[in-house]
């Protein structure tokens, strides 16, 4: 069956989340929070997943801003940096304003010269993707943006993939799903989609019950794959 739909995940897929405490540490004053910001990153990173997959297990949704300053909040303490306000305030402010990956353009425009549907699929909440989506300039190379806000739980409930043909009316076979967070790649494979991991860190495959399809370092080899 042939790709007729590529779906991207946000964070970490096209926008590089890491790029808000990166950017922040590079800034005058902050000289401190060099050595720190990679640890932030990535605690930053896990508590924020952490908290969405537990919250969709408890059955307590909340929006994905709160969650967002709720791990930052745990990896701003567990690093000992939970009385500076202003640098919380100044990473947050960088999270609306998130770069895209360098190839995320060429990628996008590649498929929608070859008449490939293009859409986000996201835990993000609708205004920080529009501000993400923005930011980069994006939006004219994107079909549409959609939030697990409409449904109310967190990926990788089936409800959120389910948005995809709700959406397109499309069957999952002629699906591309794209994300660069392995277990979200692993859920989608599973519910039907064909999907790529961008693996950018060389990690392991999810022990999970499915596989992503396909891997990539980056989102350059994607027009390829979807047959564009
Ligand atoms: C998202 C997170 C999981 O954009 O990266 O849905």
């Amino acid at each position: 069956m042939p790709i007729t739909t590529c779906i991207f995940d946000a964070y970490g897929t096209l926008f590089d989340v890491a790029a808000a405490a990166r950017s922040a540490a590079a800034e005058p004053g902050r000289e401190s929070f060099a050595r720190h910001w990679p640890a932030i990153a990535e605690k930053w990173r896990l508590k924020q997943l952490q908290y969405t997959w537990l919250r969709a297990v408890m059955g307590e949704h909340i929006g994905f801003w709160q969650v967002t300053q709720d791990g930052l909040d745990w990896a701003l303490e567990s690093e000992g940096l939970h009385e500076d306000s202003a640098l919380r305030e100044r990473l947050l402010q960088l999270y609306w304003e998130l770069a895209a990956f360098p190839e995320v353009p060429d990628m996008l425009t590649a498929l929608k010269a070859a008449g490939k549907r293009t859409a986000i699929l996201s835990n993000g909440a609708p205004d920080m993707l529009d501000g993400a989506v923005r930011s980069a300039g994006i939006g004219d190379l994107l079909d549409d943006v959609l939030s697990v806000e409409s449904v109310g739980i967190y990926k990788p409930a089936r409800e959120v993939y389910d948005l995809v043909g709700q959406r397109f009316g499309c069957a999952p076979g002629e699906v591309l799903f794209v994300s660069s967070n392995g277990w979200d790649a692993c859920a989608a494979a599973g519910y039907g989609f064909r999907t790529v991991w961008v693996n950018r860190a060389g990690d392991p495959v999810d022990r999970l019950p499915a596989a992503p399809e396909r891997q990539l370092r980056d989102l350059t080899g994607i027009p390829a794959l979807a047959g564009a």
